[in-house]
């Protein structure tokens, strides 16, 4: 079936701010007349928030690399079959917090799995639907760790809990990512205030896609 839709993606490190600009641009293109849905991985229904919880409960230490890898990978299977795809059937724009590259950067790049490898097993996941455009929060994993200490509403998970060395591995997992996807993928400066940020990621959904 066609996909009329536009399927936009937000990544980076933690507490990049994509969470506040992706509500931002949503209300933007509301009061433009479009129509939106914002939703994340993992998660964004009931089984795949489920596998979330599995995945990032703080107890679950003993998760190995590659079982969670394809529990990132299950969750994006029935996230896609069951929302985002038909949701761009019906020519919605999708904004989805994290997506294919959060897996490639994390589990490939940083876990040590490989690119190619966690890439596989998303492709026998998702098929050929991939995000038009990606939108990369460029914040070094420093100051994006200390947004979140600071955020007192927000939970600690268990990846929030690696070393400041896999923040980093994620972090030039990313700028890997960029050079394989350099027309997918667009980075923006995101330690700037979030006004400027939201600003900044509109423009950039807009000329792109809009
Ligand atoms: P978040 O919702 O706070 O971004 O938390 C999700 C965590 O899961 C975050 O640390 C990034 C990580 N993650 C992966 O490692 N691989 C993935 O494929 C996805 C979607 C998220």
């Amino acid at each position: 079936m066609a996909n009329n839709g536009i399927f936009v993606s937000f990544e980076g490190p933690e507490g990049a701010g994509k969470t506040t600009a992706i509500l931002n641009i949503s209300e933007r293109l509301q009061k433009e007349g479009q129509r939106v849905i914002v939703t994340r991985e993992p998660g964004g229904i009931r089984i795949s928030e489920k596998i979330r919880n599995i995945i990032l409960d703080n107890e679950h230490e003993e998760m190995d690399g590659r079982t969670e890898a394809l529990l990132y990978a299950a969750a994006r299977r029935q996230h896609l079959v069951e929302k985002i795809e038909p949701a761009l059937q019906q020519g919605m724009i999708v904004l989805c917090d994290r997506f294919i590259d959060s897996s490639l950067s994390y589990q490939g790049f940083a876990r040590g799995l490989g690119i190619q490898e966690v890439l596989a097993i998303n492709e026998f996941a998702i098929g050929k639907t991939m995000p038009d455009l990606t939108v990369f929060f460029d914040i070094t994993p420093e100051d994006g760790l200390s947004r979140i200490v600071n955020n007192d509403s927000r939970e600690q998970n268990r990846l929030d809990n690696e070393s400041l060395q896999f923040h980093h591995a994620v972090y030039e997992g990313y700028q890997r990512l960029l050079q394989i996807y350099p027309e997918r993928i667009r980075s923006i400066d995101a330690s700037l205030p979030a006004n400027e940020v939201a600003e900044n990621v509109w423009k950039l959904i807009y000329s792109q896609l809009i």
